[in-house]
């Protein structure tokens, strides 16, 4: 945190510096938030928390009020749920989870809420890191598994400057997310280990894993 307020700072001062010899700002160009501002803890935290509450307290109102309209979620995490671990689909990995803030709703809006808590939070000038965990039990259809598997995440959230006047100045604009839908998979039983007295299984990991293992 403390570096990247720095680095925040650092952009602040040299913007300063440049602006009048440009006539204008410089930094439009930069992508940093539309005019240059740069986000302080609070603002970041709030952006954090307000992807917290998109998925632990789901509302329309909410989406529409912090997500913009072209807001597009990426999330293999999501979508090996929602393929039930399926390699043919519906959804093929690496694609747009979500493409749009109406297509965002029509997904998120259909879940139950579910809530996490917030572990860390980062950011920079516009993108706001969150690492969160799910307290146990986790939620599930049916009897889950006497013991759980604990699941946590990280998300990446690219923001865009909304104005001084909105009372949600950094509206999320990119979503890049990924937790462990392994554990995730195995709470709903989807996914049902065998052999977990065994050996650890190396075989089973991709070789930059197993060499490092
Ligand atoms: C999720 O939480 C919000 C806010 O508390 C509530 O309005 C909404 O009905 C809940 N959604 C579901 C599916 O329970």
């Amino acid at each position: 945190m403390r570096n990247s307020i720095l680095a925040c700072v650092g952009l602040l001062a040299v913007n300063a510096i440049a602006a009048p010899n440009n006539g204008g700002n410089p930094w439009n160009g930069w992508g940093y938030s539309g005019n240059g501002r740069c986000m302080n803890d609070d603002q970041a935290n709030k952006v954090a928390n307000n992807f917290r509450d998109l998925i632990s307290a789901y509302t329309t109102t909410l989406a529409n009020s912090v997500l913009t309209t072209t807001v597009q979620d990426y999330s293999d995490s999501v979508i090996e749920l929602i393929d039930g671990g399926c390699p043919s689909g519906p959804i093929a990995l690496g694609s747009a989870t979500f493409a749009s803030r109406a297509s965002f709703e029509a997904g998120q809006g259909s879940q139950p809420n579910i809530t996490f808590n917030i572990l860390n939070v980062w950011h920079n000038c516009d993108t706001v890191t969150v690492r969160w965990r799910l307290p146990m039990p986790n939620p599930g259809p049916g009897a889950a598994p006497a013991v759980q598997e604990e699941v946590t995440g990280i998300a990446a959230l690219e923001t865009v400057w909304n104005g001084w006047q909105s009372s949600q100045q950094f509206l999320i604009n990119m979503i890049y997310s990924e937790f462990n839908s392994g554990a995730w998979l195995y709470d709903l039983e989807i996914f049902k280990p065998a052999n977990c007295a065994g050996a650890r299984r190396t075989r089973s990991l991709p070789s930059y894993f197993s060499q490092k293992i």
